[in-house]
């Protein structure tokens, strides 16, 4: 058919001036509600990581969540999640970040990981990198190996991508926007 191919991109909106003024939001709403899109999105995250061993997904609150869960289904392997300070009901270790105002904390279950598991980090967006790299220290505390840092979009602008990679993370993203 005619129809031309739309890709990932494709299927993200963009929401001028949220959450304030300046900003373009990235809504990955769209992406995620579309049959095909999430589809996609799920594959082509999973694409580079073919024949490799990865015991466990890892998904940063609140949108790895959704991509985590899909991409930890389709690679029958547990999912665990890093939740904001608070969330988590056992006993957790924790890393302090710094956002655009202030700081916050994200935390994992310190039994959720076993040294040595190899793991895939999701999030849906590479700013940054603050989060991630927040994420990366807990999995690392734990023991956990990180085969790869997997993302729908990278706003290279923000240098989240130098960051995780100056850490030597294998950082992947299906695509960028440029700006903020
Ligand atoms: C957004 C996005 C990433 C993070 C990226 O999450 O979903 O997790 O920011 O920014 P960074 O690279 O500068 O750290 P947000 O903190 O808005 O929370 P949410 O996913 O729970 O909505
Ligand atoms: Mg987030």
């Amino acid at each position: 058919d005619t129809h031309p191919t739309k890709t990932v991109k494709d299927y993200i909106r963009t929401i001028v001036d949220f959450p304030h003024e300046g900003i373009m939001f990235r809504d990955v709403t769209t992406l995620f509600a579309d049959p095909r899109g999430f589809r996609m999105a799920i594959d082509q995250m999973l694409h580079p990581y073919a024949g490799m061993r990865i015991d466990k997904v890892v998904g940063l609150e609140a949108r790895g969540f959704i991509l985590g869960g899909a991409i930890a289904h389709q690679l029958t392997v547990g999912f665990v999640p890093i939740r904001k300070k608070g969330k988590l009901p056992g006993a957790v270790i924790s890393e302090e970040y710094t956002l655009e105002y202030g700081e916050a904390v994200v935390e994992i279950h310190d039994d959720a990981i076993r040294p040595g598991e190899t793991i895939l980090l999701v999030d849906d967006l590479l700013a940054t990198g603050g989060t991630a790299e927040a994420g990366i220290k807990l999995i690392e505390r734990l023991g956990g190996e990180i085969v790869g840092c997997s993302f729908i979009i990278d706003l290279p602008e923000l240098g989240g991508r130098k960051r995780l990679e100056k850490m030597g993370m294998d950082v992947r993203a299906l695509c960028d926007f440029e700006g903020l």
